[in-house]
């Protein structure tokens, strides 16, 4: 069996695809803090795949701890490395926070690799490295642009690092996977997103008003140059985008791809409106949701969706569930959870 050690395996994203990669016969072990997810998540993995894997609890800005952490597991085929801070706007308030967090524990991680001899490494990244688009869809070759945050720097940078140890080291090879608006959850509804605090992203908040924890969603601004002049994202399934990942491993450990340092996008290549998510919310779930416009949110970008091309030519991934599927599961995990902790 081969193993894969998924970094930030207990959040929202890192645990869908431990799911996946369970199901596809890996062998997985966690690597995460629990600084911003809890240890739950593991049971909740045990729950849907009967299978646990390790968790091995390591600060990765700590560079002994994380070479510490790595020697254990040097038998391991590849990593994924979702171990980062998420949110956009902390970000912009504690800006070396996020550079302290994402990158060390980025930097540490491949020292680790490289000193333990383990070559193939998964990178999240994300959309947000085009910043405005010029032009949509984005294809991998649009051009990355000044970061609007420094979230968004940490990502780009990433890369950069990627990139250049791809070229001092050509037995490493990497795939960096830019996310665009990962939404749902798993559809037996025992796995899913749990933000702490008040949610910044659009499907939490929706879900959480709908549960009565949020009094009323604020839709930012409706006078954008777009169909019904709300925003226009990229929303992809979170289980779609967790099987992209095994797909990656696979085309790493099998040594298919073309060069070492590839880069694709993971959306689904639809951009949907934030009235048009709204509304299929509602429908899907038969239920009303309490909203309002507001103003713009400062630094949103109007619209941004993927052109799915390389994915699915060259990684041979395309995303598989629709909106109405994003939605419907979303909800089933908010409620799920509620009834489980009320
Ligand atoms: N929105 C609302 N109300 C809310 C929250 C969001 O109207 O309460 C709108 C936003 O204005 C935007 C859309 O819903 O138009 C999606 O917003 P999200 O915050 O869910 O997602 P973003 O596109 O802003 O950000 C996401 C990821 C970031 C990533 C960025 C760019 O959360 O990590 O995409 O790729 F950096």
């Amino acid at each position: 069996m081969s193993k894969v050690i998924v970094t930030g395996g207990c959040g929202y994203i890192g645990s869908h695809t431990c799911i996946a990669l369970l199901s596809q016969g890996y062998e997985v072990v966690v690597f995460d803090d629990l600084s911003n997810a809890s240890k739950e998540s593991i049971d909740r993995i045990e729950k849907i795949t009967e299978k646990r894997p390790e968790l091995y609890r390591v600060d990765l800005k700590d560079k002994n701890a994380a070479i510490a952490a790595f020697e254990t597991h040097k038998d391991a085929m590849a990593v994924i490395h979702f171990a980062a801070y998420k949110a956009v706007k902390e970000s912009v308030e504690q800006p070396l926070q996020y550079y302290e967090n994402n990158l060390f524990s980025l930097i540490n991680t491949l020292i680790a690799l490289q000193k333990f001899g383990i070559n193939n490494f998964i990178f999240s990244s994300s959309a947000t490295v085009y910043g405005i688009p010029k032009t949509c869809p984005v294809t991998e070759k649009s051009p990355v642009s000044t970061a609007f945050s420094p979230y968004g720097n940490t990502k780009k940078i990433a890369e950069e690092i990627l990139e250049d140890c791809t070229h001092s080291n050509a037995e490493f090879s990497i795939i960096s996977l830019r996310y665009f608006n990962p939404i749902g959850a798993h559809k037996s509804g025992k796995i899913g997103e749990l933000p702490n605090g008040i949610p910044n992203n659009l499907m939490p908040y929706i879900t959480q008003t709908a549960a009565g924890i949020r009094e009323q969603l604020m839709v930012f601004g409706n006078d954008y140059p777009t169909k019904d002049g709300t925003a226009i994202r990229d929303y992809i399934h979170v289980m779609d985008l967790a099987e992209a990942h095994v797909v990656a491993v696979d085309r790493l450990i099998h040594q298919k791809q073309e060069n070492n340092f590839e880069i694709y996008n993971l959306g689904t290549g639809i951009g949907y409106s934030v009235l048009e998510v709204i509304k299929a919310f509602e429908t899907q779930n038969n239920l009303a949701l309490n909203y309002k416009i507001t103003d713009r949110r400062k630094g949103d970008v109007p619209v941004v969706f993927a052109s799915t091309e390389l994915a699915s030519q060259t990684l041979g991934w395309s995303a598989k569930r629709d909106l109405n599927s994003m939605v419907k599961s979303a909800w089933n995990w908010e409620k799920n959870y509620r009834n489980e902790n009320s």
